[in-house]
């Protein structure tokens, strides 16, 4: 089995919070060295050469992401996404609860990395004990001399600041997340222009998710070698991957990108007894279901895009033969539907129609006709919006529509 123990190490058995626990294990001696003897660009090639891609949802390389800041001599920063609403996925706030200076020494090596001297992380808002835990994090590191001015010496100087969301799954998509940050409506912005160059009061801004910033740290004590030598030719590394749903020991598992299917199935537990399998939404919320045929597939970026799916945010989830999928389409629909900001038409009319005739259905008064209106209503929207929401109601419709149509006809009346 290959579970792997990278940033989860000792989760679970050791407290990690306080800082001196953290430096019992090495804690903050790359943030020294990086400070002391590596130049930013050194840390960015880390970043690249290790072939580490975003852990947030997109996968987007982090190196090449770093390297469309212009060199303006404008302020740059860095911003941390805590925001992690994604339904089914809880790594983030397992990490910021669990090792928070991990976490903060990430953040540090990518804002200096960067040419940085201020980082923000944004805290989903109902992750309270997350956000207390961190926040305490912070005040340790500024009075062990890790943050603030002239750090340890070395002429550089750096701010954190840490801001806790209002509970906007909205606010997670990264210039939303933005505005969220200064003060406005947590609104998408139009792309272009985008964050690397005009993002936080428009200055360039990276914008990295928790997971992706910690695996900084040990890429840095262990070499982008060792991490470039693990996972596949273009998902590398490492992956922690929430698995919940009808498995008899949900939670989150660290494994080798490109560890099968079954292998994290059969990591959580596998199925309840007598149960059989009925489908996996592999990617978070937004992805489409694989089923039976796909167990073997390689867990990786490239191996679940061919499949049809994503990776998305690393959350699998199980659905065993007792799920009622109208029931779980409906579900996810009306989520979707509520956490629409509004700014765009198809998003926010398709997700509310999409809802009333699901709802229809739950009710067994489905129409001659809805079938086809779900198809159309959720094909139409996707494509045809501001930023990725819109997108992500249609996969998981789709996928359980076209593979179970008899428990949606099943609740047609005429
Ligand atoms: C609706 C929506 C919600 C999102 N929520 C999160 C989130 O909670 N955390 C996160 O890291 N990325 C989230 N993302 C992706 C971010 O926009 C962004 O791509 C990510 O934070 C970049 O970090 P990475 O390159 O390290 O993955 C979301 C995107 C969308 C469209
Ligand atoms: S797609 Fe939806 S959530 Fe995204 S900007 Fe448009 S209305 Fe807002």
């Amino acid at each position: 089995m290959p579970v792997v123990k990278v940033l989860t190490d000792g989760i679970g058995e050791i407290d990690m919070r306080s800082i001196d626990a953290y430096r019992k294990r090495d804690g903050y001696e790359q943030w020294k060295r990086a400070l002391l003897h590596l130049k930013p660009e050194e840390v960015m090639e880390y970043a690249d050469k290790s072939g580490l891609r975003g852990r947030g949802g997109a996968g987007f390389p982090t190196g090449r992401k770093w390297s469309f800041l212009p060199k303006n001599g404008k302020p740059r920063y860095l911003v941390c996404n805590s925001d992690e609403a994604e339904p089914g996925t809880f790594k983030d706030r397992m990490l910021i609860e669990n090792v928070p200076h991990l976490v903060l020494e990430g953040m540090l090596l990518g804002t200096y990395g960067i040419g940085s001297h201020h980082a923000f992380i944004y805290v989903r808002g109902e992750f309270k004990e997350g956000f207390r835990t961190f926040t305490r994090a912070v005040e340790e590191a500024r009075a062990a001399g890790f943050i603030g001015k002239d750090v340890l010496g070395s002429g550089y100087d750096v701010e954190v600041t840490v801001h806790r969301g209002a509970g906007a799954y909205i606010c997670g998509e990264e210039t939303g997340l933005l505005n969220s940050l200064e003060g406005k409506r947590g609104e998408p912005r139009l792309k272009p222009p985008f964050p690397a160059v005009e993002g936080l009061y428009g200055m360039p801004t990276v914008v990295n998710n928790v997971e992706t910033l910690a695996y900084l740290v040990p890429i840095l004590s262990r070499g982008w070698e060792w991490f470039a030598a693990v996972g596949t030719e273009r998902s590398k590394g490492f992956k922690v991957v929430s698995v919940s749903g009808h498995v008899q020991r949900p939670g989150n598992y660290e494994v080798p990108l490109g560890t099968p299917v079954r292998e994290l199935l059969e990591l959580a537990g596998g199925l309840r007894p007598g149960r059989t399998l009925k489908a996996i939404q592999p990617g978070g919320g937004s992805s489409a279901c694989i089923f039976e045929e796909h167990l073997d597939i390689p867990y990786d970026y490239e191996s679940l895009a061919k499949a049809g799916t994503m990776l998305g945010s690393g959350a699998m989830v199980v659905f065993d033969d007792t799920t009622d999928f109208v029931k779980a389409a409906h579900n996810l629909v009306r989520f979707y539907a509520h956490e629409s900001c509004g700014q765009c038409t198809p998003c926010r009319e398709g997700g509310i129609w999409l809802e009333r005739v699901l709802e229809r259905l739950l009710e067994h008064r489905g129409l001659r006709g809805d079938l086809d209106m779900l198809h159309r209503v959720s094909s139409t929207i996707t494509g045809t919006n501001l930023c990725p929401l819109g997108d992500s109601i249609e996969p998981f419709l789709r996928s359980v529509l076209l593979r179970f149509p008899e428990q949606f006809e099943a609740c047609l009346i005429s």
